[in-house]
């Protein structure tokens, strides 16, 4: 089995080198949404379909950037029916929306629920007689989407520059993942800004989430050049400026550095895939409602200390590149000292380490749940059994 896993990770490797994931062109800086709606090459008047939720919708600093839109001469058609789990729906009356008003492009502002209901919308724009259902898998759209720009105003998705979108059917108990290269955004725009009332612990919690999307890629048998670089970058980032915008959540110097990191960590992720730290998580997310960030942090020392010895190279590449440890010690002992500070800086941010509602007599169905979403999708370095994953779950909950 182990085998037919290793030839699908290759093929996922294939494409990724021979089609080329695309990346959104980056803007940062104090003319950043403006330089990207210039780029957006809309005629002036056009209407624009601006993705938002009802919480962000009430929020000054969201408005300021819809004035922006209006002043450089588009017009927001403004829709903010969007869940904390984006719905089938929701990208159907998105859509409608999008029609109703002929809008010639797309601007969303929010976390990976608002950007991933927002590519789904353009994907309706360019197939309006395929059913959201039907973009579910791989490659489904294959057709450029309406001009497009992704504001996060979370650090830690990176859906601003992922090729994923994820829905859900509420009817079928199902969610979707549609992938493809198109679903890109064409334009991501890095506005601090619109992070800085982020509560500490949200802001601890996200960040982790990207610093697992980057070890996880580092950790892939997929990762490449540009992937391994991206990844590091984003280590390095977050290691530096997360305890600043932690203990000061107005430092904007540091919140516009952890964007940088999630999107980085989201180009590096995009191309090789996540690991056993997301599979895990995701089911404590499906079946507890655990939030995203808080899940992986939990998790992400238990699946890293269960590789042991066998992922200290790439440990100790990351302690290396991010000063956090001597290149006089041996290798083991880096890869120690990247666990240590990811320990310390969890602990300092009081980031728990179980989870008071993982019952234990789900573990085992969270566990086989787990190896199914990861095999074969993830390509992780080596591979888990059920009893390895079952032992994870256990440690990490608090009858332990
Ligand atoms: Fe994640």
């Amino acid at each position: 089995m182990a085998l037919l896993y290793r030839c699908y990770h290759f093929i996922l490797k294939c494409i990724v080198l021979i089609i080329g994931v695309p990346n959104p062109k980056l803007h940062r800086g104090p003319h950043a949404l403006a330089n990207a709606v210039h780029a957006l090459d809309l005629s002036e008047g056009s209407h624009v379909l601006l993705v938002t939720d009802k919480t962000l919708i009430t929020l000054p600093v969201i408005n300021q950037q819809i004035e922006l839109v209006t002043t450089l001469g588009l017009q927001p058609i403004i829709f903010t029916d969007v869940h904390a789990n984006p719905s089938i729906d929701n990208v159907e009356q998105g859509f409608a929306c999008y029609r109703q008003h002929n809008c010639k492009g797309i601007i969303a502002i929010g976390g990976g629920s608002v950007i991933d209901c927002a590519k789904l919308i353009g994907a309706k724009a360019v197939k309006p007689h395929k059913a959201v259902s039907e973009f579910k898998g791989l490659f489904k759209v294959l057709k450029h989407l309406p001009p497009n720009i992704a504001i996060p105003t979370t650090a830690g998705t990176g859906a601003e520059t992922t090729v994923a979108a994820v829905v859900n059917d509420p009817k079928a108990q199902l969610k979707y993942a549609a992938t493809d290269f198109t679903l890109v955004p064409h334009h991501a725009v890095l506005l601090p800004e619109l992070t800085a009332s982020l509560p500490a612990h949200l802001t601890a919690t996200t960040a982790i989430d990207a610093l697992t999307h980057a070890i996880e890629a580092l950790l892939s048998i997929n990762s490449l050049a540009f992937s391994r670089q991206r990844a590091l970058q984003a280590c390095d980032i977050i290691f530096t400026h997360l305890p600043n915008a932690y203990s000061n959540g107005a430092d904007l110097h540091a919140r516009e550095q952890l964007l940088l990191a999630s999107f980085y960590a989201g180009q590096a992720f995009t191309r090789t895939s996540v690991g056993y730290v997301h599979a895990i998580s995701h089911q404590l997310s499906a079946n507890y409602g655990t939030a995203h960030g808080l899940s992986n942090a939990v998790l992400l020392l238990p699946v890293l200390r269960w590789y042991g010895r066998r992922i200290d190279e790439s440990l100790a590449m990351i302690a290396r590149e991010c000063r956090l440890t001597s290149l006089d010690y041996p290798i083991a002992k880096q890869a120690e000292d990247l666990l240590l500070h990811i320990e310390q800086l969890l602990s300092s941010m009081n980031i728990q380490t179980h989870f008071t509602e993982l019952r234990n007599e789900d573990i085992d169905t969270l566990a086989r749940e787990a190896l199914n979403e990861a095999h074969p999708d993830y390509p992780v370095p080596f591979f888990m059994n059920l009893n390895e994953c079952r032992s994870i779950l256990h440690a990490v909950s608090v009858t332990a």
